[in-house]
């Protein structure tokens, strides 16, 4: 049955982050940051290589550069964008820049995959706000083993709005992708998934940030900017602090949001993205506060896998320990930014995605992704309502390309527009059952694009369509 969802109290969240399924603490590892490079003139090699996984493990991994996690890239509004991808694994590949909104032949559908020794080059304007977006393989059917194995990164772009509010920056700022991991004996993360992976997605019990598990990093007493993705193929996170004290929500998937919130926690689903500030000014040296999963459990549905399903158990995701105290103000904007969205009264016409997964079938509209089939025509600038369904009882975090989404309402499940989905959105986190509404409209670029879930197993298994905005 469909329950009413309510937002739990910051004391419910304290509850249980304390609860009795906490991960025993064993030892952790310094947080790993990966290499920060401009997109300009960048080849990316992708490649089979080895990557450190944390507490000595060392073992093979699918890599752009040789390094674990992909580059970061960091770029100014404005700037040209040129990356040339150079495929030596030995698979299709191709990067989509997920949460940009470049041409249709620089997004990475996934008909532009190049094969073993090819070269895909890309070129464009950044055009996009200030915010934390990533990059991924995107190659049919190889979207979660490639993405797991390695292929992903942050995408970082900067503009002068966001300078202004002058946000912790620098050795302030911890960009990380959060992701859980099945490992061997050895510590290796290993994707093989079976039967009832392909139902719920693949997941396990493992907390790992930036490609190294149970990280740790070491910070002053002092206010942080977090910039979280979930990059997990099928897990949420509910992200929490060990001492009950609020996250601070500055932007999500499509940059800034209007203004702060402050949160006892923040649901992220796979590929969505959380901007915080993490105020650690009242801890002194030799403290320490995790940044956890909290335990919660899906309405309206899940729970039918057992044992085989590891979702909204808690994790211990990133152990902040401070080493230094200092004095410095912390001060927290309230306003942050004008966000450009969709007005719903502007809209023109509505449409309906209604997402199903039966044995092992995962499809949206009844129907599977075919590459050359076109799904839905949009013209180009007007708005419209979509109404993306969820018909089953699994989680389903629908992803859009070349543009960003204001959510305007939720029915079932959880009943309510989520205070994380504030501001302009590319994902959307649907529970069981609900039905979620949102505002879009293509102010970007005309050309075929994809809507589609980013449990990545079910995006592998068609759970996408084609977009032609025209
Ligand atoms: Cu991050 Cu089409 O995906
Ligand atoms: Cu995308
Ligand atoms: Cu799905």
């Amino acid at each position: 049955m469909l329950g009413t969802g309510s937002l739990p109290s910051l004391l419910a969240a304290c509850e249980s982050s304390t609860g009795p399924a906490r991960l025993p603490s064993t030892e952790r590892s310094p947080l790993r940051f990966a290499p920060e490079v401009a997109p300009q003139n960048l080849s990316l090699l992708a490649a089979e290589g080895r990557a450190g996984f944390g507490s000595g493990a060392e073992g093979p991994a699918w890599l752009l550069n040789g390094s674990l996690p992909s580059p970061l890239l960091r770029v100014r509004r404005g700037d040209l964008f040129q990356v040339v991808l150079e495929n030596r694994l030995p698979q299709d590949v191709i990067l989509h820049w997920h949460g940009l909104a470049p041409p249709a032949d620089m997004d990475g559908h996934p008909r532009f995959a190049v094969g073993t020794g090819g070269e895909y080059r890309y070129a464009f304007t950044v055009e996009d706000r200030a915010g934390t977006y990533w990059y991924h393989s995107h190659t049919h059917m190889r979207t979660a083993e490639q993405t797991y194995r390695g292929v992903a990164g942050l995408l970082i772009v900067e503009d002068e709005e966001e300078d202004a509010l002058g946000l912790p920056s620098g050795d302030r700022e911890i960009p990380v992708i959060l992701q859980d991991r099945r490992v061997d004996a050895g510590g290796i993360p290993y994707y093989q998934p079976f039967g009832p992976d392909l139902m719920a997605g693949y997941m396990g019990p493992e907390p790992f940030g930036n490609g190294i598990r149970r990280p740790h990093v070491d910070v002053d007493s002092a206010l942080y900017r977090l910039r979280v993705l979930n990059g997990s193929n099928a897990r949420i996170f509910r992200l929490g602090r060990s001492d009950g004290r609020p996250l601070v929500l500055v932007g999500n998937d499509g940059g800034l949001i209007d203004r702060s919130r402050v949160l006892s926690y923040v649901d992220l689903g796979p590929a969505e993205r959380a901007d915080l500030l993490l105020d650690l000014s009242d801890t002194s040296d030799g403290d320490r506060v995790m940044l956890r999963s909290l335990s919660f459990s899906l309405p309206g549905g899940g729970g039918f896998m057992g044992g085989a399903n590891l979702q909204g158990q808690p994790l211990d995701l990133l152990e902040f320990r401070v080493t230094r105290s200092v004095e410095e103000p912390s001060v927290i904007p309230d306003g942050l930014s004008t966000v450009p969205l969709p007005n719903p009264e502007d809209a023109v016409r509505e449409r309906t995605f209604r997402f199903t997964s039966q044995m092992m079938n995962h499809r949206i509209n009844g129907r599977s992704f075919q590459m050359d089939r076109i799904d839905e025509v949009v013209p180009f600038g007007e708005t419209e309502i979509w109404a993306f369904v969820n018909d089953s009882p699994l989680p389903h975090p629908v992803h859009l390309h070349a543009t960003h989404f204001r959510v305007i309402s939720r029915s079932g499940g959880r009943n309510q527009v989520m205070p994380w989905e504030a501001g302009g959105k590319d994902t959307v986190l649907l529970y069981p059952f609900e039905t979620v509404r949102v505002a879009v409209r293509f102010t970007a670029h005309r050309g075929l694009f994809l809507l589609h879930c980013h449990n990545l197993e079910h995006e592998d298994m068609g759970m996408m369509a084609n977009i032609l905005v025209e």
